[in-house]
């Protein structure tokens, strides 16, 4: 074999056996990366791969992923809870609850809002607390039926406040912390 014929087959061989080289492998490496540190992992493949451009996404791109999953999460549930207390009975308990909530999820688009216009910007240092603050809202909406343990929101509390956890995982590879 010549000399630059087996250089070339080492070269070859480099790129095959090397996982990290392989561009398939890169993304959901790095998808694996961001699902490790959150506290559902296969809630977080799950969340991340129903956007169709995620196996091709770098940090930037699956950060914009996150956080636009979780601003049209967040704004869904905002808009069903807008209905809710819309034809809600005057049973004023209930309005107060929805109303708590409403507000919970209009401070928490406003966050993420925030976050995808600092994203756009490429300012990253505030990302992760933003997402932090929606997260304390489904949080808060999820309190306010503590005493009556019959939150009619438990599970979207829940799916607002994983999608956020996502969103913190990623933000934090921007800043290094
Ligand atoms: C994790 O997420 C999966 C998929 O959404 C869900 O079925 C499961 O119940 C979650 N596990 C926990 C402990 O919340
Ligand atoms: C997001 O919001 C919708 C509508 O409120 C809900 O049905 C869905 O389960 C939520 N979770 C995820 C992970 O998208
Ligand atoms: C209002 O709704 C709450 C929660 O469903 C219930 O416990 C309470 O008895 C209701 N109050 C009135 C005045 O109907």
């Amino acid at each position: 074999m010549k000399m630059a014929d087996s250089f070339f087959l080492c070269f070859l061989l480099f790129i095959l056996l090397n996982p990290s080289s392989s561009l398939a492998n890169h993304a959901s490496e790095l998808v694996n990366e961001v699902c490790v540190k959150t506290s559902n992992y296969t809630f977080c493949v799950e969340s991340l791969y129903s956007d169709p451009h995620t196996p091709e996404a770098d940090s930037y791109g699956l950060a914009v992923i996150a956080f636009r999953l979780a601003y049209i999460n967040a704004t869904t549930t905002r808009d069903y809870i807008l209905k809710l207390l819309k034809k809600a009975s005057s049973n004023s308990s209930i309005r107060r609850n929805l109303q708590r909530c409403a507000s919970d999820y209009y401070k928490a688009v406003s966050a993420i809002e925030t976050a995808y216009n600092d994203l756009n910007s490429e300012t990253f240092f505030e990302l992760a607390d933003l997402a932090a603050v929606a997260s304390r809202s489904a949080d808060d909406c999820e309190a306010s039926y503590k005493r009556t343990r019959n939150s009619p929101f438990t599970s979207l509390n829940k799916a607002l406040k994983g999608l956020c956890e996502i969103c913190v995982a990623i933000s934090k590879r921007f800043t290094g912390s």
